[in-house]
């Protein structure tokens, strides 16, 4: 029996699951692809954390490769790691306040470009580099443009010391609140060494004001509403590309 490019027998049957990943992961590439016209020779670039800002990172490697000189700044330790093995140069905050263009993922995002980030838990990092970026470029599959934000649970960074307070502060406002677990069940703990809880509100009617209610709350240290900062979002649907604007 014969094989197809990807080690498949061509008899083999695939699972409509699996072809709807196979799907997701070419609208995430896609996306990804159409954001490296925003990048330009020379340029400081903030790398995005997650599967499609994976997908960026590893196609402004082979840019690199093929001559062009920037600089990225990470916003997690995964993204650092991928960007220095794929040979991209990087460098910090530290040494460069001022970011032409960063390419991130999104959990959601609504007609007036307003997000939920942080599924992959690097929401502080993210909104930080996005605070000192010109241009937010955000690309994602086409599952994530939503006419509401509030389906996917909103993360909220806590200081470990204030979670319980936070989490009861939290439901008082409607939401069902749990404290995300990693991988080996024990409560995850992001780069910057705190925990996570994730909040379910259903549908964010008012976000602006939810997200004043909890940037007033002591003891959250970032939260997943990114409102005004996104310039641009990019949504792969099918073979077309969606492009939004602010
Ligand atoms: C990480 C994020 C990601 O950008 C977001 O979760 C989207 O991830 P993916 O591209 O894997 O769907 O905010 O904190």
């Amino acid at each position: 029996m014969g094989s197809d490019d990807n080690g498949r027998a061509r008899n083999e049957k695939v699972s409509p699951m699996a072809n709807d990943l196979r799907k997701i992961d070419r609208e995430k590439e896609a996306a990804a692809r159409a954001s490296l016209k925003f990048v330009k020779d020379g340029q400081v670039v903030g790398l995005g954390t997650g599967s499609t800002a994976a997908f960026f990172i590893k196609l402004l490697a082979e840019q690199v490769k093929n001559g062009m000189r920037i600089r990225g700044i990470p916003t997690s330790v995964k993204s650092g790691e991928l960007a220095a093995s794929l040979g991209i140069p990087l460098t910090t905050l530290d040494e460069c306040q001022e970011i032409a263009v960063t390419v991130d993922g999104a959990d959601e995002v609504d007609p007036q470009l307003r997000l939920i980030k942080g599924g992959g838990g690097a929401m502080l990092r993210e909104k930080i580099v996005a605070s000192a970026t010109k241009q937010l470029v955000i690309v994602a599959d086409a599952s994530k443009q939503v006419p509401v934000l509030g389906k996917f649970p909103l993360p909220v960074e806590v200081i470990r010391f204030a979670q319980a307070l936070i989490k009861k502060r939290i439901e008082a406002l409607g939401a069902n609140v749990s404290v995300r677990a990693g991988a080996d069940g024990q409560p995850f703990v992001t780069d910057e060494n705190h925990h996570i809880l994730d909040c379910r509100f259903g549908e964010i009617r008012d976000a602006d004001r939810l997200a004043q209610e909890l940037n007033a709350m002591p003891g959250v240290v970032e939260h997943g509403l990114f409102i005004g900062m996104a310039s641009v979002a990019l949504f792969a649907r099918g073979n077309e590309i969606v492009e939004l604007r602010r």
